[in-house]
């Protein structure tokens, strides 16, 4: 890439008209207004995921100085830092048509918040090449006349668009030659936060520890996988030096609104799985997936459940734990922390009594079912298991028809149809806090 002299981004009318007319605001319930294109919004980072990252970062013991984000988008991660850390910002970014806009983003987030604080005024974004960083520290320095260290740097570099699996050297900005560029000018106990793909393999996982460990050496690090309850891991990164916890890797559950529903910290141990016929009268529970990819899910059930639970299936969307009573029932799991019960909670999907099994899952059956399910006294039931995405709506809408059709005066429990490893079931659903 062609060296190119960075620019400081000045936020005057011309600029603002630019970004009226090149990219609508866009503005969350909770959050500041953001001018972002189609694109741009794609790749941004929400506020309340964004909001939520940088409040956990209030129990970490930063100095005071500036968050650099040198691939800083729209610039929505990195107001939302410096806005909880009342900390000026620096932010770079590649491309001239979005540049401009994270600089007004960082401005109006910077009078959105009406706290009196003054982040902003010497928080600056430049066009250019996050990688450039003598030229880049230079010229912030000049501009903003600020002589505060930096504290932290957080990246989110580009990615392949689309990409199931990418290469570590596909990232843009290239962590290890950002990293490398920036280690001089940082503090030696420098505080990093990387986000990265979550779809990245244990491999490249430990790749990128290797490159900040070459750099950092013995530095902590935490790995952290947030999920916002979907079924799938919504965010990875790893967060380094004072920004890291005492724990190498960490579990957050966002509820829709931003807040933590649920944080779990430890240490990663292999998932046992232990495939026996599920008996009618076992609990089912539906785990987030994000509970086996963090390497938790044997310390979260040791506190789930003390009935001997056991892993049936900790692959794809729905990782599935029997036991032979409800999670947190028993006596000794009763008298856990309300703050316990709620992490718990917080990482299960669905969870029900097996009450039936069906040898088949087919449209021409499930008439027969919803009957079934009826005499068993649910109300509903709603498929929790892989299907062909063509067929589940079908069956589902099958299986509701049916369902009202037979409805039973007394029939008030919601049910379910999970899979295990000798087929699929018919769950009634328990009725846990709802995370
Ligand atoms: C995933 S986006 C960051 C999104 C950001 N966290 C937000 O909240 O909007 C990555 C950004 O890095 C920029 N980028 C890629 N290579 C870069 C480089 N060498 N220097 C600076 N920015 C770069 C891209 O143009 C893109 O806007």
């Amino acid at each position: 890439m062609p060296a190119i002299q960075p620019v400081v981004m000045v936020v005057d009318e011309k600029a603002k008209d630019y970004a009226e007319s090149s990219a609508p605001i866009r503005q969350e319930l909770s959050g500041p207004p953001i001018h972002a294109t189609n694109e741009m919004h794609r790749f941004a980072t929400p506020w309340t995921v964004a909001r939520a990252k940088s409040k956990l970062l209030d129990d970490c013991n930063l100095e005071p100085g500036i968050i650099l984000d040198p691939a800083c988008g729209s610039g929505t991660q990195l107001a939302a830092l410096c806005a909880n850390l009342n900390q000026p910002g620096l932010g770079v970014e590649l491309s001239g048509a979005v540049a401009p806009l994270a600089a007004i983003n960082l401005e109006r987030c910077g009078d959105w918040a009406e706290d009196g604080s003054n982040w902003s005024e010497s928080s600056r974004i430049l066009w250019g090449n996050g990688i450039d960083a003598n030229e880049i520290l230079q010229i912030y320095r000049e501009h903003s006349e600020s002589t505060l260290p930096i504290s932290l740097l957080h990246v989110d570099p580009a990615r392949p668009p689309d990409a199931q699996q990418h290469s570590l050297s596909e990232m843009q900005p290239p962590l290890d030659k950002l990293l490398s560029a920036w280690a001089p000018l940082m503090p030696p106990q420098a505080a990093l936060i990387l986000d990265l793909s979550p779809r990245l393999s244990d491999t490249q996982r430990e790749e990128v520890a290797a490159i900040v460990s070459t750099i950092w050496p013995n530095s902590p690090m935490t790995w952290q996988w947030m999920t916002q309850g979907r079924g799938r891991i919504d965010r990875l990164s790893l967060w380094v030096g004072p920004a890291a916890c005492p724990q190498p890797n960490r579990l957050v559950r966002l509820n829709k609104s931003g807040d933590f529903s649920g944080i779990f910290t430890g240490e990663s141990e292999p998932t046992v799985v232990n495939q026996k016929d599920v008996e009618i009268g076992e609990h089912l529970t539906i785990t987030d997936p994000c509970l086996i990819a963090s390497g938790l899910a044997e310390s979260w059930k040791k506190i789930a459940s003390m009935s001997e639970p056991r892993w049936d299936v900790v692959t794809g969307r729905r990782p599935t734990l029997i036991s032979s009573e409800p999670i947190l029932s028993t006596f000794h799991e009763l008298h856990v922390s309300e703050k316990t019960y709620e992490m718990v909670f917080s990482f299960v999907q669905i969870s029900g009594e097996v009450v039936a099994y069906i040898p088949e899952l087919e449209i021409h059956l499930i008439q027969e079912i919803a009957q079934k399910a009826g005499d068993l006294g649910l109300s509903s039931l709603k498929l929790r298991c892989a299907l062909n995405p063509e067929l589940q709506p079908k069956l589902q809408s099958k299986i509701d028809r049916e369902m009202r059709n037979i409805s039973q005066q007394n029939a008030s429990n919601p049910g379910f149809i999970a899979e295990a490893n000798n087929g699929y079931l018919i769950c009634k659903e328990h009725d846990s806090p709802a995370p």
